[in-house]
């Protein structure tokens, strides 16, 4: 049987990993500021994190939902810590796209309406109404079209403004990204974010915040939505909740009630996802990832603002985002190959850094040294 071929792939095969660096299968040191697409929060194997999910496999790795399974209640309790989002309540899932789907859905279910609010460049995942959702028609099959889903400019606050007062009445949500990571590393202001929340309050709409690329800490704050001091209905996440264990799920509003058979799934929430997740907040806890994230990414984006040929440095902690001119549109495959560092891309031009939360200043240093060194910087300045 042959595999189903839908990924561009680098013909290079990975074996082993520790903190933020990976090894191919010819013994070659890469260093990781793409974290495996956005994964990696803690950085590889780290040793809590291998020892927690090690215990629970040989304790127990699955039993359904339909019975206790107090490990998630132990989860809850401690994202509610950790994110500040304390009487918010958890659902669990497996993945970016299922959390979004769950979102919308539950949305749709709450307020009896069926308009989605999205913006343009948007990414929420591939599954039906969560790629209704995102903005790129080549990966919307037929089947998933539909008038539901409404897209607006990111960060225009008129054409919002005159959306809600058109149609406020059938808006079931409004879902946006803090920083749009597939769109290119797109910041949304906070000041669109503030007037979302008060759209949807006024309209009894449902503010869904996708975290699945820019939350878990990734931005130095547990959601960036949180650099504009809003609470949303909803927050959705994955990616970096299980530091490559496939876990997702959905943090919901107090005033937002559950109906028994309303959600639910076969893996979300098993033990293992659990004992991953939970590896992951403490790690993160225990060694100030967040702070860490937020400092050494406003060290890198000071560096890069250095170099001139480099255009429109943006993001915030480690979410970073530049564009190349013309000239230096190989940069990516030449750090890649000449360097041995990967990085993330955005089409058309962009490179995008995505590393692990645990990203050293040395580590940083390297990075920055060999992209001097590809387009012929000055050296680091002190
Ligand atoms: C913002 C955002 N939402 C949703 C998803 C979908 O996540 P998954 O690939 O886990 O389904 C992604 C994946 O890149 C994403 O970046």
């Amino acid at each position: 049987m042959k595999l189903f071929d839908v990924y561009a792939i680098n013909n290079i095969s990975i074996v082993k990993a520790k903190g933020s660096y990976i090894w191919d299968d010819k013994g070659l040191q890469y260093l990781d500021m793409y974290g495996g697409h956005a994964v990696i929060s803690i950085g590889h194997t780290h040793p809590h994190f291998v020892q927690r999910v090690s215990e629970q496999l040989n304790k127990l790795a699955f039993y359904s939902n339909s019975v206790k399974i107090p490990i998630q209640e132990e989860l809850a309790l401690k994202l509610g810590q950790v994110s500040g989002k304390e009487d918010y309540q958890l659902f669990l899932c497996n993945s970016g796209a299922e959390a979004n789907e769950n979102a919308l859905k539950l949305a749709s279910f709450h307020t009896g309406r069926k308009k989605i609010i999205a913006f343009k460049k948007s990414f929420h995942g591939r599954t039906s109404l969560a790629v209704a959702a995102t903005d790129n028609p080549s990966i919307v099959a037929p089947v998933n079209r539909t008038d539901n889903v409404i897209f607006l400019a990111l960060n225009d606050e008129d054409s919002l403004e005159a959306c809600f007062r058109a149609q406020g009445n059938e808006i079931a949500a409004v879902i946006v990204e803090g920083i749009q990571g597939v769109g290119g590393i797109n910041l949304t202001n906070e000041s669109f974010l503030q007037q979302i929340r008060r759209l949807c309050t006024e309209h009894g709409a449902v503010f869904i915040a996708d975290s699945v690329q820019c939350g878990y800490g990734r931005t130095g704050k547990f959601f960036s939505h949180d650099y504009a001091d809003v609470d949303a209905d909803i927050y959705s996440m994955a990616k970096g909740m299980g530091n490559g264990f496939p876990v997702g799920g959905i943090i919901i509003a107090p005033h937002i009630q559950p109906k028994l058979g309303m959600l639910g799934t076969t893996f979300g929430g098993n033990p293992l996802a659990c004992a991953a997740a939970l590896a992951v907040l403490e790690v993160m806890e225990s060694e100030s990832l967040m702070q860490n994230a937020a400092k050494t990414g406003e060290y890198l984006i000071r560096q890069l603002r250095e170099m001139p040929q480099l255009k429109n440095i943006r993001g915030k902690g480690l979410m970073i985002g530049f564009d190349l001119p013309e000239e230096l549109k190989d940069l990516r495959k030449n750090l890649l190959m000449n360097q041995h560092i990967f990085t993330g891309e955005a089409k058309p031009n962009t490179i995008r850094l995505l590393p692990s939360l645990a990203l050293s200043r040395k580590d940083a240093d390297e990075f920055l040294e060999a992209i001097g060194e590809e387009i012929h910087a000055p050296a680091l300045q002190a």
